[in-house]
């Protein structure tokens, strides 16, 4: 019934593709011979996603997109279809976090949670499902996260945005099934990228702003410097071009969403529990005492350590 997966995409579309998991799937299909239409609202960092895939011979364009504006993607879906032809493979991948408790997130910060993970997802699928579905030929994969099996208390509009986008992912596979279109939700575990540091942290009770920057910049240059080792993005992106091989439905990458994948199912009280142990107000309360150390300067000179051993 569902159908087989693309072996070798001949034009692929990946939205975020500037940056982490987005670039380095990007250069995965580019190197596997497809032409890659990289998308993102930094226009700058899709075109430098555009030079390093020509830099190894293989072909690619880049074009602005912010996943939230629908009528941004209808014209796009006509410019792409007209000058390229229909995407074999539509990666939707942009993506932002906000960390904080529900109680700390205003409406908007919800709301713009929602716009980019959920909304930007479906907004892509209305885009070009219809031109898949004529052709009747396509694969859409869209990026959830292991976070879709974790009711973790930090990161609620993350978590509500990446289950959605699982939930959704799964109804639109079983629709587009007779039309030959494939879809695959992909939840990625921990990948070393800017997603990491860039966040919105709503809390409006955690680290002062100073010792915040400071650290985010250490954590960010570790990211950066040392992430790769343990936690590369290319990890997800052989992940995403496997499922787009098959056609899998719903597929953890990295074992700590295969971990949660299945102890959701076989015990989701277990889940609960060890997720439970981190509450805005305990991670309120490390803040607060972070604080308080950092003015008795313990932690401006653990930060200083840290500035000078990763070069932050
Ligand atoms: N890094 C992780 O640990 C991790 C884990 C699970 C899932 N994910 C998901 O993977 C996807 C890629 O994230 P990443 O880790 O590579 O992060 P990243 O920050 O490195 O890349 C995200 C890209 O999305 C772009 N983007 C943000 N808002 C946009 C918008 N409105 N329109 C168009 N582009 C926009 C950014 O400019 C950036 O290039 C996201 O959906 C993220 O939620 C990441």
């Amino acid at each position: 019934m569902f159908g087989k997966g693309i072996k070798n995409p001949r034009l692929v579309l990946v939205t975020g593709a500037g940056s982490g998991i987005g670039r380095a799937t990007s250069l995965r299909f580019a190197k596997k011979g497809a032409t890659i239409l990289s998308t993102d609202i930094n226009v700058e960092s899709a075109a430098e996603t555009v030079r390093l895939i020509e830099e190894k011979g293989g072909r690619a364009f880049s074009y602005r997109l912010d996943v939230t504006d629908n009528d941004a993607w209808h014209a796009l879906a006509k410019q792409v279809d007209s000058e390229h032809g229909t995407p074999d493979v539509i990666v939707n991948n942009a993506g932002m976090g906000i960390g904080g408790g529900f109680l700390e997130h205003t409406k908007a910060d919800w709301d713009f949670q929602m716009a980019v993970n959920l909304d930007g997802v479906v907004n892509g699928c209305r885009a070009f499902a219809p031109l898949m579905v004529e052709k009747k030929h396509g694969q859409i994969v869209n990026i959830s996260s292991g976070l879709a099996f974790i009711p973790f208390a930090l990161t609620p509009s993350y978590c509500v945005s990446k289950t959605a986008v699982r939930m959704f992912s799964e109804c639109l596979r079983q629709e587009l099934a007779p039309h030959k279109v494939g879809v695959t939700a992909i939840c990625p575990g921990v990948a070393a990228t800017k997603l990491l540091t860039s966040g919105k942290v709503v809390s409006k009770t955690g680290f002062d702003a100073e010792v915040q920057d400071r650290a985010q910049k250490v954590v960010g240059t570790f990211v950066e410097k040392v992430g790769p080792l343990f936690a590369s993005p290319d990890y997800i992106a052989r992940g995403i071009v496997r499922a787009t091989k098959y056609n899998g439905g719903v597929i953890p990458v990295r074992p700590e969403s295969w971990l949660g994948y299945w102890v959701s199912r076989i015990a989701p009280g277990a889940v609960r529990l060890v997720a439970g142990q981190l509450t805005p107000n305990r991670a309120n309360a490390v803040a607060n005492v972070g604080n308080n150390l950092a003015a008795d300067s313990v932690v401006d000179r653990v930060l200083a350590v840290a500035e000078s051993v990763t070069g932050a």
